[in-house]
Formats: C-alpha cells, sequence, structure tokens
C-alpha cells in the first residue's frame, strides 16, 4: 500500500515509543512484519523520564507514564540514520517522532532530525506548551496545533510530516482541519488518553507520576471516534492508532476511514509476532467478507 508517496508491504506501523529507538529493538519489530516502524519520540535535550513503576495493566488497557525518556536529538539523528538504512534493506520505511515545548524547538528538533533522512516525521503534539501559563497541550488548541506544524513543515523540506493528535480534545475534527491547513502531509490519531488507576491497599496511585495515558483495549472506540470525525473533516490519510490488538480491530480502523494502522500495546497483549498475527487475520477477515483491496473497506462504516 502506499502512504505519502512511501511503498509499505501492509498498512501496519509500529506506534512510537513502544518499542524505543535502539535499532535492535526496531530491526526486530521490522522482522515480526510490520510495514512501517516509528522510533520513539525524541526531544530538544535528553531526558531520564520517570522513576519506576512507569506502566500497569488494569485489566481494560494500559496506563504508562515512562516521561519522554530519550537522548535528545543531536545524540539521536546518527542512530536514527543508521537504523534507517538497516529498515530499508528490509524494506521497511523508519519514521521518525519528535516533540518539544515551544514552536521554536519543535522547528529546531525537525531539522536536526531531518538529518537522519526519515521516510516521515510524526510531530507529537501532545505534550505542553511551556508557553502557555497552563501548560495546555498544544494539541488542545487548533491555533498551537498549526502554528507547531507549520513550524516543523518549514524545517524539515521534503519529508513529509505526519501530526500526532491528542483524543482529549473537545473537537478533533477542528485541530484535524488546522493542522492540515497549516501543512500536515498526514494525521496519526491518537495518542493516549489521560487516567489514573489507584492502588486502594496502598490507597495512592499505581504509578509514580500519578497519572499516565491509556492504552490498548479501553482506548480503541475513543480512537475509532476520532479517526471517524477526522475523515469526515479532511482528506490526508490517517495512521489510525489505539487499542488494535486484532486483524478485526485494523480493519475497524479503516472502515472509519484510516489508511494504515498503528499497533502498540499489542506488543503487550499477542508478544514478538503481533504484526505478523494482525496482518494474517486482516487478510482472512477479507477473504472471508469479499474485499480484496484495503480501498474498498477504508471509510465504509462512515457511509
Ligand atoms: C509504553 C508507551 C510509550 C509511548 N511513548 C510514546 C512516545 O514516545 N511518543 C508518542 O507519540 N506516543 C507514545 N505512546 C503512544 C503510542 O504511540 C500510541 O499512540 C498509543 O499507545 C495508542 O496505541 P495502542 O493502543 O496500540 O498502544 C506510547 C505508548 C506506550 C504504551
Amino acid at each position: 500500500m502506499e502512504l505519502c508517496g512511501l511503498t509499505l508491504k501492509n498498512p501496519l506501523v509500529l506506534a512510537s515509543g513502544v518499542m524505543g529507538t535502539s535499532a535492535t529493538l526496531l530491526r526486530r519489530v521490522a522482522l515480526g512484519g510490520a510495514g512501517a516502524v516509528t522510533a520513539k519520540s525524541c526531544g530538544p535535550v535528553a531526558r531520564a523520564g520517570h522513576p519506576n513503576p512507569v506502566m500497569v495493566d488494569w485489566g481494560h488497557g494500559l496506563l504508562n507514564a515512562i516521561g519522554l525518556t530519550n537522548p535528545g536529538a543531536e545524540e539521536e539523528v546518527d542512530l536514527l540514520a543508521a537504523t534507517r538504512e538497516e529498515l530499508a534493506q528490509m524494506g521497511v520505511p523508519l519514521f521518525a517522532s519528535i516533540f518539544a515545548g515551544t514552536e521554536e524547538e519543535f522547528a529546531q528538533v525537525a531539522g536536526v532530525i531531518a538529518g537522519a533522512k526519515p521516510a516521515l516525521i510524526e510531530v507529537n503534539i501532545s505534550c505542553p506548551n511551556v508557553r502557555d501559563d497552563f501548560g495546555t497541550p498544544f494539541a488542545a488548541i487548533p491555533e498551537t496545533a498549526a502554528a507547531v506544524t507549520q513550524a516543523v513543515k518549514r524545517a524539515v523540506g521534503e519529508i513529509p510530516i505526519a501530526v500526532k493528535l491528542a483524543p482529549n480534545v473537545p473537537d478533533i475534527g477542528r485541530i484535524a482541519a488546522a493542522v492540515v491547513a497549516a501543512g500536515a502531509d498526514a494525521i496519526t490519531a491518537v495518542n493516549t488518553m489521560p487516567g489514573m488507576v489507584i492502588d486502594p491497599e496502598a490507597a495512592q496511585p499505581v504509578l509514580s507520576n500519578k497519572t499516565g495515558g491509556i492504552s490498548g483495549p479501553a482506548l480503541k472506540p475513543i480512537a475509532l471516534r476520532c479517526v471517524a470525525e477526522i475523515a469526515k473533516t479532511v482528506d490526508v490519510p490517517i495512521i489510525g492508532t489505539g487499542g488494535v490488538l486484532t486483524g478485526r480491530d485494523a480493519i475497524e480502523m479503516v472502515m472509519a476511514g484510516a489508511i494504515a494502522v498503528g499497533v502498540g500495546s499489542a506488543f503487550w497483549y499477542r508478544g514478538e509476532n503481533a504484526f505478523e498475527l494482525i496482518a494474517e487475520e486482516m487478510k482472512a477477515f477479507m477473504m472471508d467478507n469479499g474485499y480484496a483491496t484495503l480501498s474498498e473497506i477504508k471509510g465504509k462504516a462512515l457511509r
């Protein structure tokens, strides 16, 4: 299939953050059948992340607050370039992911990371805008989402960008329209949903950071609704992400309007060969239901 001018052997994309940035891990995911892989988000400076515990399986999904652990863009660019070359030999495009606290920082990180020539740069705008008094994430307001998109687009030249939206906004269609007008080539939807899990015996939140992001099964209906709203509003490719564990989940994502499907927490639930399993299940569903191509399915539940 085709995404922003890239050829992917299947529509399944490793979601950012789940398998880090190390070439070894990303290569394992590529060997395990991913159509493309996204590296963990990288920012302007090195961050150690939060102390343990940083993740909990609470029965209906995962809650994580890793704290955007990363080595910083300058440190990461060579590693990404080497990983990109290795994956290219397997026919698997590498997507980079970036975050920052201001528009200017986003442009600076994007410029540095563009040096690794990733196939696409995902722009994680779920982080708080440090200039905003209340630390409102860039993804929450159309104007700030658009400003970041425009700054990144200017900094990266020809490299396509996918802006990754947050699910906890009142009107995700408006945010999508704003980032597309500002130059986004694609949209990734969605990031995790803020949540909390409490240990009642200890009478305290389980995560050291107290709150975290919900991913996995509990996120799927939210992600499907977001993808559907975005697909009804804009006409760029959507990487539908959130709670895809099976081929049926992936098909639902495409029926909501996505053309590619992000897969993250499935590694926790289905193990190393999650991609292979999901791809096989997608194929089986399509055969059983008389579909020959993904474009026949895309947006079918919206008509
Ligand atoms: C452990 C973990 C780390 C993550 N780190 C990042 C990250 O660095 N950048 C980002 O944009 N999203 C990050 N995410 C969000 C995922 O990319 C994805 O949007 C989310 O988990 C929903 O998909 P899933 O239900 O398939 O996991 C992370 C998710 C998890 C579970």
